[in-house]
């Protein structure tokens, strides 16, 4: 049975108390961030762990990250940690920044997926520290369905996983909308394991040149260090295309496709900034936080809406950006019309 615990209205400690109950209990509980919702489970307990990674049809060996509420913590799960993490960490923590550091013995490897290395990262969002303060450190990936658009909202986390994990905590739709930024600090040089809700320049600002591992641009080359750029991501049902380019080539590039697809007999949907003429539509907003937020709802969105193909406007790789494209390009499978 699931419980759905209501705190869209804020938080609520008496109801926090009974879910830190479950997570000490060795259940799962979904919970907002300001990113995405994660499915959490103790860190520290093996079997909870094991239940996240099939609840969620996920292959072992892709890591878990490890959620905390106090730097102190951080300690508790990882050792040797450089000054770039405690600069990071005093800068944008609590924040859509997660670092790989190397693991302490207490951790178990089923969370870190047989790796010797933790990934870290303290939320931003009140329910979810309150959620891990009233219990412990929380393992959890996005609640989402292996390869599925991770949730901005419970609803999506209800779609995936209702009457599978024992509650999810409702606390509205989340304001970032993309995962956390994962930058590894285990090795010599940092480098960016996924682009997230922390645009790269920012933590460049704080510790210099960061190097981009390949596999962010869709390389698949040495995937051992994140086993989980290797595996599908945010596919609906739908094909998704995207078309990239100048602006006025993208806006003929999108409307003659949804032509081409429709003459087929096709049902097209359309995401992007400006409006289109297609089956479906759906507008990702103007700025690039915007389009950040509504980015994984669209592609669940059109999907629902029975399209068969979703043709999506890229947008500019800078800031926020940079995690929309590389989000898109993979819900593609890297299908990019350039215009
Ligand atoms: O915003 C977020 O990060 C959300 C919320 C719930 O916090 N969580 C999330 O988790 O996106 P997940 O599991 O969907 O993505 C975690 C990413 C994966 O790409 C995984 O491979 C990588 O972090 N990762 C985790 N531990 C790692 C490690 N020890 N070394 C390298 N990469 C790691
Ligand atoms: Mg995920």
């Amino acid at each position: 049975m699931t419980v759905v615990i209501n705190m869209r209205d804020g938080l609520d400690e008496r109801r926090i108390r009974i879910a830190a109950r479950f997570i000490l209990e060795g259940k799962l509980v979904a919970f907002p961030t300001e990113t995405v919702y994660g499915l959490g489970a103790d860190a520290l307990n093996e079997k909870a762990v094991k239940r996240i990674f099939e609840a969620k049809g996920r292959p072992a060996d892709n890591p878990l990250i490890v959620h905390i509420a106090d730097f102190r913590d951080l300690k508790k799960l990882a050792r040797d940690i450089p000054e770039e993490a405690k600069l990071l960490a005093e800068r944008f923590w609590p924040g859509p920044l997660t670092m790989v550091l190397p693991k302490r013995e207490e951790v178990p490897l089923v969370t870190t997926g047989g790796l010797d290395t933790v990934a870290v990262r303290m939320p931003a969002h009140p329910i979810a520290l309150a959620l891990i303060r009233a219990s412990t450190p929380i393992a959890a990936p996005s609640a989402n369905i292996s390869g599925k658009p991770s949730p901005t909202l419970a609803e999506h986390v209800i779609d995936d996983f209702y009457g599978k994990i024992e509650a999810i905590i409702d606390g509205g739709e989340t304001r970032i909308g993309v995962e956390s930024t994962v930058i590894d600090l285990s090795s010599e040089k940092p480098t960016l394991l996924r682009p997230g809700g922390l645009p790269l320049e920012k933590i460049e600002e704080v510790i210099g040149e960061v190097e981009i591992h390949p596999a962010v641009r869709g390389k698949l080359v040495d995937v051992a260090r994140s086993p989980g750029m290797k595996y599908k991501h945010y596919s609906p049902s739908a094909q998704v295309i995207v078309v990239e380019g100048r602006r006025e080539n993208v806006r003929m590039k999108i409307a003659e496709l949804v032509e081409e697809y429709r003459s087929k007999g096709l049902r097209v949907g359309v995401m992007a900034t400006e409006e289109y003429d297609a089956d479906e539509f759906f507008h990702l907003g103007g700025s690039e936080e915007e389009v950040a937020r509504n980015l994984f709802r669209a592609l669940r969105e059109l999907d629902k809406r029975g399209v068969d193909v979703i043709i999506a406007e890229g947008i500019e790789e800078r800031g926020l950006g940079f995690a929309v494209m590389n989000r898109l390009r993979k819900a593609a499978g890297y299908r990019i019309v350039w215009a």
